[in-house]
Formats: C-alpha cells, structure tokens, sequence
C-alpha cells in the first residue's frame, strides 16, 4: 500500500472507491454522485492510498486550517491501518502549511467516532448539516 497525492486524471478508480467508502453515509446519499472531489486535485491535501491499481481510501483536507472534508477506506480494507495513515497525512500537509490542529465532521456513525476518538480527537461542539438541493 502506498500514499499518493492525487491528480485529476484518477477520476474513474476514485469515483469507484469514494463510492463504495461512502455508500450508505447520509451525506453522500445527499450530495452524490458526482461529487466534485474528482476534480480535486490541487485545492487542497488530497491525499489517496492504492494498492497495486486500486485506490483503496482517500483523504481530502484543507490546509492551513486542517478541515478533514472527505475521508473513505473502502470495507475490504478497513482496520488495517489505511485511515489512520491518512490522517497522519493530513495532519503533515497541514503542520506544513503552517496549521495547529485537525478538525472533523463524522457522520453520527460509530466506527467513524470510534476511528476519530482512537486517533486523540475529542468533541467540541455539535452542528447541523443543511443541505439544499
Ligand atoms: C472511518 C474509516 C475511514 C476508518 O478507516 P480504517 O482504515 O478502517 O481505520 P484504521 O484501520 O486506521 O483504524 C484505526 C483505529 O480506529 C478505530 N476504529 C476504526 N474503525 C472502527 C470501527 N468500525 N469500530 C471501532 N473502532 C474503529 C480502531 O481503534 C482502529 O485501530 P485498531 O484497528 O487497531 O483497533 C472507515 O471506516 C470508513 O471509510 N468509513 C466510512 C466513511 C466514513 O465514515 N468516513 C468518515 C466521515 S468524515
């Protein structure tokens, strides 16, 4: 496995991969497909690990401020450590760019609390998504 910064031309492998990553997440259901991250590349720390072919997780996060926007391992790859690289990703582009901290929206689903908290986020408030069509 290994961590790629992503250009624009792997729009077909990451479209299959954020889908089946985020399939079944309300905001995704909400938004998609296409969601627009495809085209990505440059406007901020996209961030996608592969494996051989295959883009297995992605993350996208804007720098300086360390928001964490978009986030997917997809399930035969889950709890091998791919999330948590790509959050120490993350948190590299953003200490680089000259930000203090990560911040992350996770869907009101456990195994994304559980994966935030494992990794030393803590709750600091709570928001609403609005979502006008
Ligand atoms: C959340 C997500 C990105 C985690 O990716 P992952 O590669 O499976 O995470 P890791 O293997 O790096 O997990 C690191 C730690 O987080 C915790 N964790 C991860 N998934 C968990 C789960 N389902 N239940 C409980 N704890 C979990 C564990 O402590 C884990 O360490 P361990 O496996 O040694 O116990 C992945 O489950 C996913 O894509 N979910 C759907 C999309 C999503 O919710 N995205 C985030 C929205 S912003």
């Amino acid at each position: 496995m290994r961590l790629v910064t992503y250009a624009n031309d792997m729009a077909a492998r990451y479209e299959e991969a954020e889908f089946a990553a985020l399939d079944g997440l309300a905001v995704f259901r909400a938004m998609g497909p296409p969601t627009g991250y495809a085209e990505g590349a440059g406007l901020g720390d996209f961030t996608v690990a592969a494996r051989g072919d295959h883009i297995i997780g992605f993350c996208f996060t804007q720098v300086p401020e360390g928001i964490v926007w978009w986030l997917g391992v997809v399930p035969d790859e889950r709890r091998r450590g791919v999330g948590h690289l790509l959050i120490e990703s993350a948190a590299r582009a953003t200490r680089v760019a000259g930000g203090t901290h990560l911040l992350a929206e996770p869907e009101d689903a456990p195994a994304a609390r559980a994966f935030f908290q494992a990794l030393g986020f803590r709750e600091r408030g709570l928001r609403d998504l609005l979502i006008r069509r």
